[in-house]
């Protein structure tokens, strides 16, 4: 593999081109190719393109999936296929575009189906829930990943793989790599009054498990969760600041925060002291020009409230 980008126009004779959201043999052929793994699990193998090309090239294959009744959200895969591998890849649904089970197999919606998810929320969490149960299944060193896309509907924009990699351990993660979409059935007439460009590609996200327990796994994406949270308020805090002209007394800047942020103020009686606990902890951000005032350390504020400006 010499690019991120992947673009192969034919599909190959792997899996089954009828099959609704089947993806590119030559994907599978080119991961493989520079994974090496002699072990493969593909926990949603719809019609099987990925198990195909994995045994074609003497790979030790499992092909699961909901439509044989395996639930990737709620089964483990390390039980099913009964021992780690090194590699574990998924293709889940997304979005509303095609609808699984009750529509392409079977005859009622299953809850668990990912193409039938109620929200974005729900599906941004059963997803970190599969990608946890494909690390699990994983050996350590070995690799983890999914080939997902993004979605827009409605004036918005979902980007599914953002969320699967902010929710996923940051030092895991070893690849994105761009997958071009070909002959997808997408309707021309409604991208036709867009002014973006319609999406035309997905992502590979590769993940390398380490070694870990699950308390540190769960340690690792809580300080995650948790340095993410702190610096959203300090970024909040620092463009207040900016707005006040980078040079503020507490009470404005109280004010600032509130009206920027009043969903997080209103959830968080503590909110004034955490304003304080951030200016006091950000010594590289903000520093104090007398009791009560704050300056922005880097602005174009000089001493005395004038702004600096470019000559
Ligand atoms: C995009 S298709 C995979 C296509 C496959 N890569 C191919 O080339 O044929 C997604 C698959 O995920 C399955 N699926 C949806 N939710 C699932 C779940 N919770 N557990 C396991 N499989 C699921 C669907 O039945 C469907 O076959």
């Amino acid at each position: 593999m010499d690019s991120s980008i992947l673009s192969f126009p034919d599909r190959g004779p792997w899996g089954n081109s009828s099959y609704r959201g089947n993806c590119s043999g030559h994907v599978y052929r080119e991961l493989f190719q520079a994974l090496k793994p002699r072990s493969f699990c593909d926990p949603m193998m719809g019609s099987g393109t990925s198990v195909e090309v994995a045994e074609e090239m003497g790979i030790s294959a499992h092909g699961l999936d909901l439509r044989l009744g395996f639930n990737a959200v709620s089964d483990s895969i390390l039980a099913a296929i009964g021992h780690h591998v090194d590699l574990t890849l998924s293709h889940p649904p997304y979005g509303a575009m095609i609808r699984y089970s009750g529509s392409c197999w079977g005859t009622e919606p299953h809850p668990d189906d990912l193409s039938w998810c109620e929200s974005e929320e729900a599906f941004h969490e059963k997803l970190q829930m599969v990608l946890l149960n494909q690390r699990e299944a994983t050996l350590a060193g070995g690799h983890y990943g999914t080939i997902i896309g993004d979605r827009r509907y409605d004036g918005r924009y979902v980007s599914y793989q953002a969320e699967a990699i902010a929710r996923m351990p940051s030092d895991e993660l070893v690849a994105v790599l761009i997958k071009c979409q070909h002959n997808v059935q997408s309707s021309r007439k409604a991208y036709a009054a867009m002014r973006l460009p319609r999406i035309a590609h997905e992502y590979v996200l590769i993940w390398q498990k380490r070694q870990r327990q699950t308390f540190e796994l769960l340690k690792c994406l809580a300080v995650q969760a948790g340095g993410r949270l702190r610096d959203t308020w300090r970024a909040i805090v620092h463009m207040c600041l900016v707005q006040l002209g980078g040079h503020a007394s507490l009470v404005d800047i109280y004010e600032a925060v509130r009206a920027a942020a009043d969903d997080r103020c209103a959830s968080n009686r503590h909110w004034q002291a955490k304003v304080r606990q951030i200016l006091n902890q950000s010594h590289d951000w903000f520093e104090p020009t007398d009791r009560g005032v704050w300056k922005l350390k880097r602005s174009g504020v000089v001493p005395g409230g004038k702004v600096r400006h470019a000559a």
